[in-house]
């Protein structure tokens, strides 16, 4: 596949590494444009493009950047991209220690609701809830013991079909989470963040988190990475 990649940190790199090793064609923007992306390009096997071009590369675009940067992407970046192009998004927001306070966010949309209407596409959310080292390091085949599960949210069955494949071809048990408007469930905090947790235990932390507690477990996060950052 071609595969599009918006954010080239610590997350972007990491799934542009894994999905140019699968034998994909890559392509992977930042802020800062192609030349300041030619040695990590040449090292994994990649294309450095402009952001626009990295969101018309493929048949899927990850938007790994932080969240108060989507409101800077360049406008209409998807206007002409099929609508069958799958859009991921990797994003948490972070208000306190790195995107500022986003009002609507704040007042109960989604994470990644709120990215869809900036950038006026639907998107699955995918690899928010795996820390890059983990990414890195512990995607095993399928059947290993102990293998890590990640779950996906999306509300096009065929878009989120795309991804939970691509989930399990970078060594990762895939999980259907849910809609996006489920998608709260592994928001930061919440106690199928980040934990590295088998299939079995994943879909469990996924039911056992609670809606009315999502701004507090954001907060209890940003507290927990302020003390072991
Ligand atoms: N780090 C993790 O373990 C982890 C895990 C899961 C999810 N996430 C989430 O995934 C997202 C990315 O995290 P990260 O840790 O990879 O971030 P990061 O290391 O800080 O990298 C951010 C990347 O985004 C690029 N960027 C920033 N603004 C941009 C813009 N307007 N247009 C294009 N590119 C832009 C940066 O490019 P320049 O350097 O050129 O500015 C950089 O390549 C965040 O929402 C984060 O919360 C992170």
């Amino acid at each position: 596949m071609r595969i599009g990649i918006i954010g080239a940190g610590n997350i972007g790199r990491t799934l542009a590494r894994h999905v140019a090793k699968l034998g994909h064609q890559v392509s992977i923007a930042n802020s800062r444009g192609p030349e300041s992306l030619t040695a990590l390009a040449a090292e994994i096997g990649a294309t450095p493009v402009s952001v626009v071009d990295a969101a018309k590369a493929g048949e899927i675009v990850m938007i790994s950047i932080p969240t108060k940067a989507v409101a800077d992407l360049p406008r209409e970046l998807f206007a002409n991209v099929p609508s069958r192009v799958v859009v991921i998004d990797t994003g948490n927001y972070h208000p306190e220690l790195r995107d500022g306070r986003i009002d609507a966010i704040d007042q109960g949309r989604l994470d990644s609701q709120w990215v869809a209407r900036q950038i006026g596409r639907p998107v699955v959310k995918a690899f928010n809830n795996i820390l890059a080292k983990s990414l890195l390091e512990k995607g095993v085949p399928r059947g290993t013991t102990g293998r890590i599960a990640l779950s996906v949210f999306g509300d096009s069955l065929d878009a989120k079909a795309t991804v939970l494949r691509l989930v399990d071809d970078l060594g990762f048990d895939p999980v259907d989470g849910g809609d996006l408007d489920n998608s709260w469930r592994q928001q930061p905090g919440t106690p199928a963040y980040c934990r590295d947790l088998e299939a079995t235990a994943l879909r469990r932390a996924l039911t056992e988190a609670v809606r009315s507690r999502i701004a507090e477990y954001r907060a209890e996060e940003e507290a927990r990475i302020r003390r072991c950052p």
